[in-house]
Protein backbone atom coordinates (compact mmCIF):
# COMPACT_ATOMS: atom_id res chain seq x y z
CA UNK A 1 0.00 0.00 0.00
CA UNK A 2 1.48 3.93 -0.77
CA UNK A 3 2.35 5.77 1.98
CA UNK A 4 -0.78 7.88 2.38
CA UNK A 5 0.72 9.97 4.89
CA UNK A 6 1.18 13.09 2.61
CA UNK A 7 -1.38 12.73 0.35
CA UNK A 8 -4.67 14.61 -0.54
CA UNK A 9 -8.09 14.42 1.23
CA UNK A 10 -9.89 15.35 -1.81
CA UNK A 11 -8.69 13.53 -5.24
CA UNK A 12 -10.09 14.50 -8.80
CA UNK A 13 -9.37 11.60 -11.29
CA UNK A 14 -9.60 11.77 -15.09
CA UNK A 15 -8.33 11.42 -18.26
CA UNK A 16 -6.52 14.60 -19.14
CA UNK A 17 -5.20 17.23 -16.70
CA UNK A 18 -7.38 20.41 -16.43
CA UNK A 19 -4.17 21.91 -18.82
CA UNK A 20 -2.25 20.23 -21.33
CA UNK A 21 1.16 20.54 -22.69
CA UNK A 22 1.96 22.52 -25.40
CA UNK A 23 5.49 22.77 -27.47
CA UNK A 24 5.95 25.94 -29.12
CA UNK A 25 7.98 26.54 -32.29
CA UNK A 26 11.22 27.45 -30.10
CA UNK A 27 10.63 24.01 -28.55
CA UNK A 28 9.79 25.49 -25.06
CA UNK A 29 6.44 24.27 -23.47
CA UNK A 30 3.37 26.25 -21.91
CA UNK A 31 0.23 24.71 -20.61
CA UNK A 32 -3.11 25.87 -22.06
CA UNK A 33 -6.70 24.65 -21.10
CA UNK A 34 -7.28 21.09 -22.12
CA UNK A 35 -10.61 20.87 -24.21
CA UNK A 36 -14.06 19.90 -23.52
CA UNK A 37 -16.67 19.72 -21.11
CA UNK A 38 -15.38 17.47 -18.32
CA UNK A 39 -12.73 20.59 -17.46
CA UNK A 40 -15.26 23.00 -18.10
CA UNK A 41 -17.05 21.70 -14.96
CA UNK A 42 -14.78 19.92 -13.05
CA UNK A 43 -12.09 23.06 -12.80
CA UNK A 44 -14.04 25.46 -10.29
CA UNK A 45 -14.93 22.57 -7.98
CA UNK A 46 -11.69 21.50 -7.43
CA UNK A 47 -10.43 24.96 -6.87
CA UNK A 48 -12.78 25.56 -4.23
CA UNK A 49 -11.87 21.49 -2.78
CA UNK A 50 -8.27 22.41 -2.94
CA UNK A 51 -8.03 18.97 -4.04
CA UNK A 52 -5.45 17.21 -6.35
CA UNK A 53 -5.70 16.20 -10.50
CA UNK A 54 -4.54 13.25 -11.47
CA UNK A 55 -4.82 12.61 -14.93
CA UNK A 56 -2.55 12.76 -18.62
CA UNK A 57 -1.01 15.93 -19.97
CA UNK A 58 -2.23 15.87 -23.35
CA UNK A 59 0.93 14.57 -24.95
CA UNK A 60 2.62 11.23 -25.22
CA UNK A 61 6.13 10.17 -23.54
CA UNK A 62 6.50 12.63 -21.22
CA UNK A 63 7.58 12.48 -17.92
CA UNK A 64 6.19 15.37 -15.79
CA UNK A 65 6.96 15.64 -11.82
CA UNK A 66 3.57 16.77 -9.82
CA UNK A 67 3.49 20.33 -10.01
CA UNK A 68 1.03 23.31 -8.96
CA UNK A 69 -0.88 25.02 -12.02
CA UNK A 70 -2.43 28.62 -10.97
CA UNK A 71 -3.51 27.04 -7.77
CA UNK A 72 -4.40 23.61 -8.58
CA UNK A 73 -2.46 20.36 -7.22
CA UNK A 74 -1.61 18.27 -10.33
CA UNK A 75 -0.48 15.02 -10.51
CA UNK A 76 0.68 13.12 -13.97
CA UNK A 77 0.05 9.96 -15.18
CA UNK A 78 2.97 9.74 -17.98
CA UNK A 79 1.35 7.55 -21.48
CA UNK A 80 3.13 6.27 -24.24
CA UNK A 81 2.99 7.00 -27.57
CA UNK A 82 1.28 3.34 -28.32
CA UNK A 83 -0.23 3.33 -25.45
CA UNK A 84 -2.12 6.74 -26.74
CA UNK A 85 -2.55 5.13 -29.92
CA UNK A 86 -4.18 1.48 -28.13
CA UNK A 87 -5.96 2.91 -24.84
CA UNK A 88 -7.25 7.05 -25.90
CA UNK A 89 -7.79 6.76 -29.62
CA UNK A 90 -7.74 3.05 -29.82
CA UNK A 91 -10.39 1.52 -26.97
CA UNK A 92 -11.34 5.38 -25.38
CA UNK A 93 -12.32 6.54 -28.83
CA UNK A 94 -13.08 3.93 -31.28
CA UNK A 95 -14.43 1.18 -29.35
CA UNK A 96 -16.21 2.82 -26.32
CA UNK A 97 -17.22 6.34 -27.64
CA UNK A 98 -19.33 5.05 -30.52
CA UNK A 99 -20.36 2.27 -28.45
CA UNK A 100 -21.68 4.71 -25.94
CA UNK A 101 -22.51 7.50 -28.45
CA UNK A 102 -25.44 4.66 -30.38
CA UNK A 103 -22.74 2.97 -32.38
CA UNK A 104 -23.30 6.75 -34.94
CA UNK A 105 -20.01 4.86 -36.30
CA UNK A 106 -19.13 1.22 -35.89
CA UNK A 107 -17.24 0.38 -32.59
CA UNK A 108 -14.19 -1.37 -33.31
CA UNK A 109 -13.39 -4.19 -30.88
CA UNK A 110 -9.42 -4.82 -30.88
CA UNK A 111 -7.70 -7.19 -27.93
CA UNK A 112 -4.89 -4.83 -27.49
CA UNK A 113 -6.42 -2.44 -27.38
CA UNK A 114 -8.49 -3.51 -24.34
CA UNK A 115 -5.35 -5.08 -22.84
CA UNK A 116 -3.62 -1.25 -23.15
CA UNK A 117 -6.85 0.19 -22.02
CA UNK A 118 -6.43 -2.29 -18.76
CA UNK A 119 -2.57 -1.10 -18.44
CA UNK A 120 -3.43 2.68 -18.48
CA UNK A 121 -6.02 2.58 -15.88
CA UNK A 122 -4.09 0.19 -13.55
CA UNK A 123 -1.59 3.16 -13.80
CA UNK A 124 -3.66 5.62 -13.17
CA UNK A 125 -5.14 3.53 -9.90
CA UNK A 126 -1.67 3.34 -8.72
CA UNK A 127 -1.17 7.06 -8.97
CA UNK A 128 -4.42 7.96 -7.52
CA UNK A 129 -3.39 5.50 -4.47
CA UNK A 130 0.17 7.77 -4.21
CA UNK A 131 -2.23 10.71 -4.15
CA UNK A 132 -4.93 10.12 -1.97
CA UNK A 133 -4.14 10.88 2.11
CA UNK A 134 -5.86 7.80 4.58
CA UNK A 135 -9.57 8.22 4.42
CA UNK A 136 -9.55 10.07 1.67
CA UNK A 137 -12.40 10.80 -1.22
CA UNK A 138 -11.88 10.01 -4.45
CA UNK A 139 -13.72 11.12 -7.72
CA UNK A 140 -12.97 9.28 -10.86
CA UNK A 141 -14.61 10.56 -14.18
CA UNK A 142 -15.26 9.30 -17.48
CA UNK A 143 -15.73 6.03 -19.76
CA UNK A 144 -11.47 5.98 -20.18
CA UNK A 145 -11.79 4.99 -16.26
CA UNK A 146 -14.31 2.43 -16.13
CA UNK A 147 -11.78 0.02 -14.49
CA UNK A 148 -10.25 2.57 -11.96
CA UNK A 149 -12.72 2.42 -9.05
CA UNK A 150 -12.29 -1.75 -8.49
CA UNK A 151 -8.76 -1.12 -8.93
CA UNK A 152 -8.32 1.54 -6.73
CA UNK A 153 -10.60 -0.31 -3.97
CA UNK A 154 -8.17 -3.56 -3.84
CA UNK A 155 -5.24 -0.78 -3.62
CA UNK A 156 -6.70 1.36 -0.72
CA UNK A 157 -9.88 -0.12 0.96
CA UNK A 158 -9.55 2.98 2.88
CA UNK A 159 -10.84 5.04 0.35
CA UNK A 160 -14.60 6.60 -0.39
CA UNK A 161 -14.68 6.32 -4.36
CA UNK A 162 -17.56 7.96 -6.75
CA UNK A 163 -17.25 7.86 -10.24
CA UNK A 164 -18.95 9.45 -13.11
CA UNK A 165 -19.96 9.37 -16.64
CA UNK A 166 -19.91 11.95 -18.23
CA UNK A 167 -21.22 11.06 -21.88
CA UNK A 168 -24.51 8.94 -21.98
CA UNK A 169 -24.75 4.82 -21.07
CA UNK A 170 -26.30 3.20 -23.68
CA UNK A 171 -29.19 0.86 -24.05
CA UNK A 172 -28.41 -2.60 -22.93
CA UNK A 173 -28.52 -3.77 -26.05
CA UNK A 174 -25.97 -1.98 -27.26
CA UNK A 175 -23.85 -2.63 -24.25
CA UNK A 176 -23.86 -6.46 -24.92
CA UNK A 177 -21.92 -5.90 -27.84
CA UNK A 178 -18.62 -5.41 -25.76
CA UNK A 179 -16.36 -8.37 -25.90
CA UNK A 180 -15.58 -7.35 -22.16
CA UNK A 181 -19.01 -5.97 -20.87
CA UNK A 182 -18.53 -8.00 -17.58
CA UNK A 183 -14.80 -6.81 -16.52
CA UNK A 184 -16.67 -2.76 -17.08
CA UNK A 185 -19.68 -3.57 -14.88
CA UNK A 186 -17.54 -4.68 -12.31
CA UNK A 187 -14.84 -2.50 -12.62
CA UNK A 188 -17.34 0.47 -12.14
CA UNK A 189 -18.71 -1.80 -9.05
CA UNK A 190 -15.68 -0.82 -7.15
CA UNK A 191 -16.68 2.75 -6.48
CA UNK A 192 -19.21 3.41 -4.05
CA UNK A 193 -21.31 5.89 -5.73
CA UNK A 194 -22.19 5.61 -9.81
CA UNK A 195 -23.12 9.10 -11.67
CA UNK A 196 -24.92 9.34 -14.59
CA UNK A 197 -26.53 12.13 -16.32
CA UNK A 198 -29.89 10.87 -16.79
CA UNK A 199 -32.13 7.97 -15.19
CA UNK A 200 -32.37 6.21 -17.96
CA UNK A 201 -28.39 5.21 -17.97
CA UNK A 202 -28.47 4.25 -14.04
CA UNK A 203 -31.54 2.29 -14.95
CA UNK A 204 -30.09 0.49 -17.75
CA UNK A 205 -26.56 -0.01 -15.66
CA UNK A 206 -28.96 -1.82 -12.79
CA UNK A 207 -30.24 -3.96 -15.03
CA UNK A 208 -26.70 -5.06 -16.56
CA UNK A 209 -25.50 -5.44 -12.85
CA UNK A 210 -27.91 -8.06 -12.24
CA UNK A 211 -27.67 -9.70 -14.87
CA UNK A 212 -23.25 -9.11 -15.95
CA UNK A 213 -21.86 -9.09 -12.26
CA UNK A 214 -24.95 -10.88 -10.22
CA UNK A 215 -25.59 -8.32 -7.73
CA UNK A 216 -28.98 -7.99 -6.30
CA UNK A 217 -30.19 -4.85 -6.86
CA UNK A 218 -33.33 -1.99 -5.92
CA UNK A 219 -36.35 -1.78 -7.69
CA UNK A 220 -37.94 1.83 -8.48
CA UNK A 221 -37.28 4.23 -10.51
CA UNK A 222 -34.20 6.25 -10.25
CA UNK A 223 -34.74 9.87 -9.62
CA UNK A 224 -33.47 12.93 -10.39
CA UNK A 225 -30.73 13.89 -7.53
CA UNK A 226 -32.78 11.78 -5.74
CA UNK A 227 -33.70 8.29 -5.28
CA UNK A 228 -30.84 6.36 -5.65
CA UNK A 229 -31.10 2.92 -7.02
CA UNK A 230 -28.86 0.12 -4.82
CA UNK A 231 -26.60 -2.83 -5.86
CA UNK A 232 -25.47 -5.37 -3.39
CA UNK A 233 -22.13 -6.78 -3.87
CA UNK A 234 -20.85 -9.23 -1.25
CA UNK A 235 -20.92 -6.96 1.80
CA UNK A 236 -20.44 -3.83 -0.16
CA UNK A 237 -23.39 -1.63 -1.27
CA UNK A 238 -22.79 0.36 -4.01
CA UNK A 239 -24.94 3.28 -4.79
CA UNK A 240 -26.59 4.22 -8.37
CA UNK A 241 -27.94 7.98 -9.17
CA UNK A 242 -28.78 10.60 -11.99
CA UNK A 243 -26.83 13.77 -11.58
CA UNK A 244 -27.56 16.04 -14.48
CA UNK A 245 -24.08 17.98 -14.72
CA UNK A 246 -23.74 21.84 -15.47
CA UNK A 247 -21.68 24.75 -15.50
CA UNK A 248 -20.37 27.90 -13.64
CA UNK A 249 -23.67 29.45 -14.94
CA UNK A 250 -23.08 32.83 -12.31
CA UNK A 251 -19.82 33.75 -13.38
CA UNK A 252 -20.60 33.17 -17.65
CA UNK A 253 -23.94 35.76 -15.94
CA UNK A 254 -20.97 37.73 -15.00
CA UNK A 255 -18.68 37.77 -17.53
CA UNK A 256 -21.30 38.03 -20.36
CA UNK A 257 -22.61 41.49 -18.89
CA UNK A 258 -19.23 43.31 -18.92
CA UNK A 259 -18.68 45.95 -21.67
CA UNK A 260 -15.64 44.32 -22.77
CA UNK A 261 -17.66 41.05 -24.06
CA UNK A 262 -20.45 43.61 -25.03
CA UNK A 263 -18.29 45.64 -27.00
CA UNK A 264 -16.63 42.77 -28.35
CA UNK A 265 -20.44 41.15 -29.56
CA UNK A 266 -20.72 44.14 -31.38
CA UNK A 267 -17.63 44.13 -32.96
CA UNK A 268 -18.36 40.46 -34.13
CA UNK A 269 -21.34 41.53 -36.36
CA UNK A 270 -19.84 44.29 -37.92
CA UNK A 271 -16.93 42.25 -39.13
CA UNK A 272 -19.93 39.71 -40.01
CA UNK A 273 -20.99 42.60 -42.10
CA UNK A 274 -24.49 43.29 -39.70
CA UNK A 275 -26.52 40.59 -40.86
CA UNK A 276 -29.70 40.52 -39.77
CA UNK A 277 -29.56 36.99 -38.00
CA UNK A 278 -26.22 35.35 -36.83
CA UNK A 279 -26.11 31.45 -36.10
CA UNK A 280 -23.88 29.91 -34.54
CA UNK A 281 -22.21 26.77 -33.48
CA UNK A 282 -19.87 25.49 -30.75
CA UNK A 283 -18.29 22.21 -30.86
CA UNK A 284 -15.38 19.76 -30.52
CA UNK A 285 -15.15 18.67 -34.04
CA UNK A 286 -16.92 15.03 -33.47
CA UNK A 287 -19.26 13.15 -35.30
CA UNK A 288 -21.71 13.17 -32.53
CA UNK A 289 -22.58 17.19 -32.46
CA UNK A 290 -24.32 17.07 -35.58
CA UNK A 291 -22.47 19.81 -37.38
CA UNK A 292 -23.64 17.89 -40.79
CA UNK A 293 -26.66 18.25 -39.68
CA UNK A 294 -26.91 21.48 -39.12
CA UNK A 295 -25.01 22.50 -42.55
CA UNK A 296 -27.46 20.51 -44.36
CA UNK A 297 -30.38 21.99 -42.92
CA UNK A 298 -28.73 25.56 -43.51
CA UNK A 299 -28.35 24.20 -47.47
CA UNK A 300 -31.71 23.22 -47.72
CA UNK A 301 -33.10 26.02 -46.23
CA UNK A 302 -31.23 28.55 -48.66
CA UNK A 303 -32.29 26.04 -51.85
CA UNK A 304 -35.77 26.38 -50.58
CA UNK A 305 -35.55 30.08 -50.57
CA UNK A 306 -36.73 30.21 -47.17
CA UNK A 307 -33.79 31.29 -45.40
CA UNK A 308 -32.04 34.43 -47.33
CA UNK A 309 -28.05 34.40 -47.85
CA UNK A 310 -27.95 38.27 -47.95
CA UNK A 311 -29.61 38.63 -44.49
CA UNK A 312 -28.30 35.39 -42.70
CA UNK A 313 -24.61 34.01 -41.40
CA UNK A 314 -24.18 30.58 -39.78
CA UNK A 315 -20.67 30.86 -37.89
CA UNK A 316 -19.01 27.21 -36.52
CA UNK A 317 -16.57 27.35 -34.24
CA UNK A 318 -14.69 23.34 -33.96
CA UNK A 319 -12.62 22.79 -31.47
CA UNK A 320 -9.63 20.23 -33.19
CA UNK A 321 -10.18 16.99 -31.93
CA UNK A 322 -9.25 13.34 -31.83
CA UNK A 323 -7.43 14.33 -35.09
CA UNK A 324 -5.81 10.70 -35.91
CA UNK A 325 -8.49 8.71 -35.83
CA UNK A 326 -10.05 7.77 -38.96
CA UNK A 327 -13.93 8.47 -38.34
CA UNK A 328 -13.03 12.04 -37.23
CA UNK A 329 -10.59 12.71 -39.97
CA UNK A 330 -13.49 11.35 -43.02
CA UNK A 331 -16.06 13.43 -40.86
CA UNK A 332 -13.70 16.90 -40.98
CA UNK A 333 -12.96 15.91 -44.45
CA UNK A 334 -17.37 16.36 -45.29
CA UNK A 335 -17.83 19.24 -42.80
CA UNK A 336 -14.85 21.38 -44.79
CA UNK A 337 -16.31 19.91 -47.85
CA UNK A 338 -19.99 21.15 -46.88
CA UNK A 339 -18.69 24.51 -46.05
CA UNK A 340 -17.22 25.35 -49.23
CA UNK A 341 -20.02 24.03 -51.14
CA UNK A 342 -22.12 25.94 -49.32
CA UNK A 343 -19.71 29.23 -50.07
CA UNK A 344 -19.45 28.40 -53.22
CA UNK A 345 -23.61 28.44 -53.83
CA UNK A 346 -24.14 31.51 -51.91
CA UNK A 347 -21.78 33.46 -50.35
CA UNK A 348 -20.17 36.44 -52.40
CA UNK A 349 -16.90 38.10 -52.23
CA UNK A 350 -16.13 39.30 -48.97
CA UNK A 351 -19.12 37.60 -47.75
CA UNK A 352 -19.45 34.14 -47.11
CA UNK A 353 -22.57 32.22 -45.45
CA UNK A 354 -20.74 29.98 -43.05
CA UNK A 355 -17.70 31.32 -41.16
CA UNK A 356 -15.54 28.22 -39.85
CA UNK A 357 -13.06 28.02 -37.23
CA UNK A 358 -11.18 25.08 -36.74
CA UNK A 359 -9.26 25.99 -33.87
CA UNK A 360 -10.23 26.79 -29.79
CA UNK A 361 -11.24 30.07 -29.17
CA UNK A 362 -10.57 31.79 -26.23
CA UNK A 363 -12.99 31.86 -23.11
CA UNK A 364 -13.57 35.58 -23.64
CA UNK A 365 -14.37 35.77 -27.24
CA UNK A 366 -16.12 32.79 -26.83
CA UNK A 367 -18.96 34.59 -24.55
CA UNK A 368 -18.91 37.68 -26.91
CA UNK A 369 -19.75 35.14 -29.74
CA UNK A 370 -22.76 33.27 -27.62
CA UNK A 371 -23.99 37.40 -26.88
CA UNK A 372 -24.20 37.95 -30.37
CA UNK A 373 -25.40 35.01 -31.83
CA UNK A 374 -29.19 35.03 -32.78
CA UNK A 375 -29.08 31.65 -32.84
CA UNK A 376 -27.45 28.83 -31.13
CA UNK A 377 -27.30 25.68 -33.06
CA UNK A 378 -27.33 23.00 -31.01
CA UNK A 379 -28.05 19.01 -32.66
CA UNK A 380 -26.33 16.32 -31.68
CA UNK A 381 -27.17 12.89 -32.83
CA UNK A 382 -25.95 12.35 -29.26
CA UNK A 383 -24.56 13.83 -26.51
CA UNK A 384 -24.56 13.17 -23.14
CA UNK A 385 -25.40 16.89 -21.46
CA UNK A 386 -24.05 19.24 -23.95
CA UNK A 387 -22.87 22.33 -21.64
CA UNK A 388 -23.12 24.87 -24.70
CA UNK A 389 -26.40 25.24 -24.68
CA UNK A 390 -26.60 25.79 -20.90
CA UNK A 391 -23.50 28.49 -21.73
CA UNK A 392 -25.57 30.44 -24.33
CA UNK A 393 -28.44 30.59 -21.92
CA UNK A 394 -26.02 31.83 -19.30
CA UNK A 395 -24.69 34.52 -21.11
CA UNK A 396 -28.16 35.88 -22.01
CA UNK A 397 -29.28 37.88 -19.92
CA UNK A 398 -30.33 40.47 -22.35
CA UNK A 399 -33.14 37.53 -22.90
CA UNK A 400 -32.28 37.94 -26.28
CA UNK A 401 -31.28 34.57 -28.68
CA UNK A 402 -33.23 31.77 -28.78
CA UNK A 403 -31.71 27.64 -29.33
CA UNK A 404 -32.27 24.57 -31.15
CA UNK A 405 -31.48 21.81 -29.32
CA UNK A 406 -31.51 18.10 -30.23
CA UNK A 407 -33.72 16.37 -28.45
CA UNK A 408 -30.55 13.47 -28.24
CA UNK A 409 -28.86 15.46 -25.74
CA UNK A 410 -28.96 15.45 -21.75
CA UNK A 411 -29.79 19.34 -21.73
CA UNK A 412 -33.03 18.70 -23.49
CA UNK A 413 -34.43 16.97 -20.47
CA UNK A 414 -33.96 20.29 -18.63
CA UNK A 415 -34.04 22.77 -21.36
CA UNK A 416 -37.67 22.04 -22.47
CA UNK A 417 -38.30 25.77 -23.76
CA UNK A 418 -35.50 25.50 -26.66
CA UNK A 419 -36.75 24.84 -29.73
CA UNK A 420 -36.08 21.29 -29.96
CA UNK A 421 -35.98 19.09 -32.85
CA UNK A 422 -34.78 15.72 -34.41
CA UNK A 423 -31.32 15.67 -35.69
CA UNK A 424 -32.30 12.58 -37.50
CA UNK A 425 -35.08 13.99 -39.58
CA UNK A 426 -33.94 16.84 -41.59
CA UNK A 427 -36.98 18.39 -41.29
CA UNK A 428 -38.12 18.33 -37.60
CA UNK A 429 -33.81 20.33 -37.76
CA UNK A 430 -35.03 22.93 -40.45
CA UNK A 431 -38.77 23.65 -39.31
CA UNK A 432 -36.78 24.17 -35.56
CA UNK A 433 -34.54 26.95 -37.51
CA UNK A 434 -37.19 28.43 -38.99
CA UNK A 435 -39.05 28.79 -35.82
CA UNK A 436 -35.86 30.10 -34.03
CA UNK A 437 -35.34 32.76 -36.61
CA UNK A 438 -38.70 33.92 -37.05
CA UNK A 439 -39.67 34.13 -32.69
CA UNK A 440 -41.78 36.82 -31.72
CA UNK A 441 -39.66 38.69 -29.12
CA UNK A 442 -42.01 38.54 -26.49
CA UNK A 443 -42.39 34.68 -26.54
CA UNK A 444 -38.69 34.66 -26.87
CA UNK A 445 -38.10 36.65 -23.89
CA UNK A 446 -40.57 34.19 -22.05
CA UNK A 447 -38.80 31.00 -22.88
CA UNK A 448 -35.12 32.50 -22.11
CA UNK A 449 -36.49 33.68 -18.92
CA UNK A 450 -37.83 30.06 -17.95
CA UNK A 451 -34.19 28.49 -19.16
CA UNK A 452 -32.07 31.19 -17.68
CA UNK A 453 -34.54 30.08 -14.52
CA UNK A 454 -33.51 26.30 -14.78
CA UNK A 455 -29.66 26.91 -15.31
CA UNK A 456 -29.02 29.56 -12.96
CA UNK A 457 -30.62 27.47 -10.41
CA UNK A 458 -28.72 24.13 -11.37
CA UNK A 459 -25.03 24.93 -11.72
CA UNK A 460 -22.19 23.26 -11.66
CA UNK A 461 -21.71 23.67 -7.58
CA UNK A 462 -25.17 21.97 -7.25
CA UNK A 463 -24.45 19.04 -9.38
CA UNK A 464 -20.99 18.73 -7.81
CA UNK A 465 -22.68 19.35 -4.23
CA UNK A 466 -25.40 17.21 -4.87
CA UNK A 467 -22.98 14.30 -6.09
CA UNK A 468 -20.53 14.48 -3.23
CA UNK A 469 -23.00 15.14 -0.70
CA UNK A 470 -24.45 11.73 -1.43
CA UNK A 471 -21.47 9.99 -1.25
CA UNK A 472 -20.48 11.19 1.79
CA UNK A 473 -24.00 9.67 3.26
CA UNK A 474 -23.99 6.13 4.36
CA UNK A 475 -25.33 3.74 1.99
CA UNK A 476 -28.52 1.50 3.22
CA UNK A 477 -28.96 -1.75 1.45
CA UNK A 478 -32.46 -1.39 1.09
CA UNK A 479 -35.45 -2.25 -1.20
CA UNK A 480 -33.24 -5.05 -2.93
CA UNK A 481 -34.80 -6.95 -5.31
CA UNK A 482 -33.54 -10.86 -5.50
CA UNK A 483 -32.22 -11.41 -9.32
P1 LIG B 1 -17.83 17.80 -24.96
O1 LIG B 1 -17.55 17.56 -23.52
O2 LIG B 1 -18.30 16.60 -25.69
O3 LIG B 1 -16.72 18.48 -25.70
P2 LIG B 1 -19.73 19.94 -24.12
O4 LIG B 1 -20.66 20.78 -24.92
O5 LIG B 1 -20.36 19.32 -22.93
O6 LIG B 1 -19.08 18.86 -25.09
O7 LIG B 1 -18.53 20.83 -23.61
C1 LIG B 1 -17.68 21.49 -24.51
C2 LIG B 1 -16.90 22.58 -23.79
O8 LIG B 1 -15.84 23.00 -24.64
C3 LIG B 1 -17.74 23.80 -23.49
O9 LIG B 1 -17.31 24.40 -22.28
C4 LIG B 1 -17.46 24.72 -24.68
O10 LIG B 1 -17.59 26.10 -24.43
C5 LIG B 1 -16.02 24.37 -25.00
N1 LIG B 1 -15.80 24.52 -26.46
C6 LIG B 1 -16.40 23.82 -27.45
N2 LIG B 1 -15.99 24.25 -28.66
C7 LIG B 1 -15.12 25.24 -28.44
C8 LIG B 1 -14.35 26.08 -29.29
N3 LIG B 1 -14.40 26.00 -30.63
N4 LIG B 1 -13.53 26.98 -28.70
C9 LIG B 1 -13.47 27.07 -27.35
N5 LIG B 1 -14.17 26.31 -26.50
C10 LIG B 1 -14.99 25.40 -27.03
O1 LIG C 1 -16.98 14.61 -21.95
C1 LIG C 1 -16.43 13.81 -22.89
C2 LIG C 1 -14.93 13.98 -23.07
O2 LIG C 1 -14.35 12.87 -23.65
C3 LIG C 1 -14.17 14.27 -21.82
O3 LIG C 1 -13.79 13.13 -21.10
C4 LIG C 1 -13.04 15.05 -22.36
O4 LIG C 1 -12.56 15.96 -21.44
C5 LIG C 1 -13.62 15.79 -23.55
O5 LIG C 1 -14.69 15.04 -23.97
C6 LIG C 1 -12.61 16.05 -24.65
O6 LIG C 1 -12.13 14.86 -25.22
P1 LIG C 1 -10.60 14.49 -25.35
O7 LIG C 1 -10.03 14.45 -23.98
O8 LIG C 1 -10.58 13.16 -26.03
O9 LIG C 1 -9.97 15.58 -26.18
Amino acid sequence: MADASQGSDFVVVANRLPVDMETLPDGSTRWKRSPGGLVTALEPILRANKGAWVGWVGVSDVDVEPFVEDGLQLRPVTISEKEYTQYYEGFSNATLWPLYHDVIVKPEYDRDWWNAYVEVNRRFAEKTSEAAAQGATVWIQDYQLQLVPKMLRMLRPDLTIGFFLHIPFPPIELFMQMPWRTEIVEGLLGADLIGFHLSGGAQNFLYLARRLAGGTTSRGTVGVRSKLGVVQVGFRTVRVGAFPISIDSGDLDTKSRSKAVRDRAKQLRKDLGNPKRIMLGVDRLDYTKGIDVRLNAFRELLEEGRVDPAENVIVQLATPSRERVESYVAMRGEIEQQVGRINGEYGQVGHPVVHYLHRPIPRDDLLAYFVAADVMLVTPLRDGMNLVAKEYVACRSDLGGSLVLSEFTGAAAELRQAYLCNPHDLDSVKDAIIGALEQEPEAGKRHMRAMRRQVLAHDVDRWARSFLTALAAPAEGTNLTQR
